[in-house]
């Protein structure tokens, strides 16, 4: 199977469906962050139809490392494993179908040490609260669409003034910047 031409169907289904995908440039960043941080352990919060997902598995498969991802629209779960079998990428995958603010308390703390948030962008700061214990020390974590959903992100912004979290926002996209936080 052509993956690079499986993820320019899946683009074009994007295109067609409306499903929220991750830029492409963005989405070009965090592989090459993936590679250079050489993370073991990846958290995704926001699988939707898996684009962004199997990016990054394509890069953590060439170590046999992990990627977690959550999502909890029964449609997007299913889509997201059709595709990734469809990839062959599902042993690298684990997919939790339930509300993130349930599960990833339930994950392990310390554990990962790359966190992509890309989901109910007025609840980032919730998110982004539950992941911190979750990160490993020197963890990076991401958050998009820092300037498409402005408004939504102020309660993000405030959170992260609040409490003294540093962090960079990178001009990565023409409309879709990021936040990206390295753990202390
Ligand atoms: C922007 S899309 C993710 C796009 C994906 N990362 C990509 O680039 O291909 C956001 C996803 O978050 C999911 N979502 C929103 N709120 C959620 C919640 N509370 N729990 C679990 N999933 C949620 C939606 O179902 C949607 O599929």
């Amino acid at each position: 199977m052509d993956i690079e031409l499986f993820l320019k169907d899946l683009r074009e289904y994007w295109i067609k469906n409306t499903v929220p995908n991750v830029s492409d440039v963005n989405v070009n960043f965090l592989r090459d962050l993936l590679k250079i941080s050489k993370a073991k352990n990846m958290l995704e919060i926001g699988t939707a139809n898996w684009f962004s997902g199997i990016n990054f598995a394509l890069e953590l498969k060439k170590n046999w490392w992990h990627l977690t991802t959550i999502d909890f629209s029964p449609k997007s779960q299913w889509e997201a494993l059709l595709n990734f079998k469809s990839a062959n990428l599902d042993n690298i995958i684990t997919s939790i179908l339930w509300n993130a603010l349930d599960e990833i308390p339930k994950l392990q703390d310390n554990f990962f040490d790359f966190i992509f948030i890309d989901w109910m962008k007025k609840r980032s700061w919730e998110f982004l609260n539950l992941c911190l214990p979750k990160a490993k020390p020197w963890a990076i974590i991401i958050i998009d669409d820092v300037i498409k959903f402005k408004d939504k992100m102020q309660t993000l912004r405030t959170y992260l003034e609040k409490t003294k979290i540093k962090y960079n926002i990178i001009p990565i996209d023409v409309d879709d910047w990021i936040i990206m936080i390295i753990k202390d």
